[in-house]
């Protein structure tokens, strides 16, 4: 059987979010097919520091050594985020919650020496029509200029690090413009070295002309791409129905090869494209946005074998 980061070495690595249970699970797939993994959880602040600031490294740990052992390149998943994040960060003063961000900045730059890419802040944006930043405890702490000092901040800690900021619904066009207007700012001081674009789609949305529309807006700005957390949902996101239909399967396989075909399209700039999960098994679409829903949204089913988009996207190559 083909490996997909061998037959896509042309253009870009294959990525898969793992977690500390998949790494073993799955362990086979991942060594065959993927040579990038990000830990789905593991590596968020707060899952590796509790309320009293005592850190537990030893879940992404077991992910660092397993994609060091197998020759895979890790990226950091995140530092600056709404949700997974701790309440002691803003005990403070403005001063100590930057101070104490760039504390848990420099753990993890000198325990995972080998990260190079890393999600400095993640979603900050907010999807409300005529809304710009996203309220959250960063914003009410720090201020708008919270943006620019948590990237200038990880840019100190690790000048080694390509500081990514990464977000969602990145395909919908007024989400686009402030995405675009945030990491344009961020560009114009040095301050960013590529754009996260999660690309969680579903068979009723992004189109097609959506999904080139999309890639041609973020190549103006002329950084790298990653497509960081990609899967395709059965239903789209208002639909809390829950048939698995040959129909269904068809759309998500239609969008799946339009998707790569433009990623491969634009290889000069998409450096990665990460699966938010390895198999179906275990992807976070079956408790969301429906609680235990079935649902089918990667390239290898729940007993971990290839299914027939898999090998549809391999024929593209
Ligand atoms: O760790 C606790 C565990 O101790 C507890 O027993 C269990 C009970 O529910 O919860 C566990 O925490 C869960 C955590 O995943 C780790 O498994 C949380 O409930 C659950 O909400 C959390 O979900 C993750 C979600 O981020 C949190 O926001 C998903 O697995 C993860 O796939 C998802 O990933 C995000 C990206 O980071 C950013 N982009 C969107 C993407 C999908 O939402």
């Amino acid at each position: 059987m083909e490996k997909l980061c061998k037959v896509f070495e042309p253009y870009f690595k294959i990525g898969a979010a793992v977690s500390s249970v998949t790494v073993k699970t799955h362990a086979e797939l991942l060594k065959q097919h993927f040579n990038l993994v990000v830990c789905e959880n593991e590596m968020k602040l707060g899952e590796l520091v509790d309320d009293n600031g005592v850190y537990d490294f030893s879940k992404a740990d077991s992910i660092y050594n397993f994609a060091r052992e197998n020759g895979m390149e890790v990226h950091g998943h995140n530092f600056v985020w709404h949700w997974q994040s701790r309440d002691f960060l803003f005990l403070g003063s403005r001063e100590d919650t930057l101070q104490k961000l760039g504390e848990h900045m420099k753990k993890v730059a000198e325990r995972y020496p080998d990260i190079t890419t890393f999600d400095v802040l993640n979603e900050a944006i907010d999807d409300k029509h005529g809304l710009y930043l996203r309220e959250t405890k960063w914003l009410e702490k720090l201020g708008e200029e919270y943006i620019r000092d948590v990237f200038a901040l990880a840019r100190k800690i690790n000048p080694k690090w390509k500081l990514i900021y990464n977000d969602y619904n990145e395909y919908v066009p007024e989400k686009q413009d402030k995405i675009i207007k945030l990491v344009s700012a961020l560009k114009s001081e040095g301050l960013i070295d590529g754009i996260g674009m999660q690309a969680h789609l579903n068979i009723e949305s992004p189109t097609a002309d959506e999904v080139k529309r999309c890639f041609e807006r973020y190549a103006a700005l002329d950084l790298p791409m990653r497509v960081s957390e990609l899967d395709v949902s059965l239903f789209g996101f208002d639909d809390h129905s829950t048939d698995i239909t040959a129909e269904r399967i068809s759309r998500q396989e239609a969008l799946y090869i339009e998707y790569f075909r433009t990623c491969m399209e634009y290889k000069q700039l998409v450096d990665s494209v990460t699966f938010w999960g390895v198999s179906d098994e275990t992807s976070w679409l079956n408790g969301f946005p429906v609680k235990k829903r079935e649902n089918r949204p990667l390239l290898f089913d729940k007993n971990q074998q290839p299914k027939e988009i898999f090998y549809k996207l391999c024929e593209l190559a």
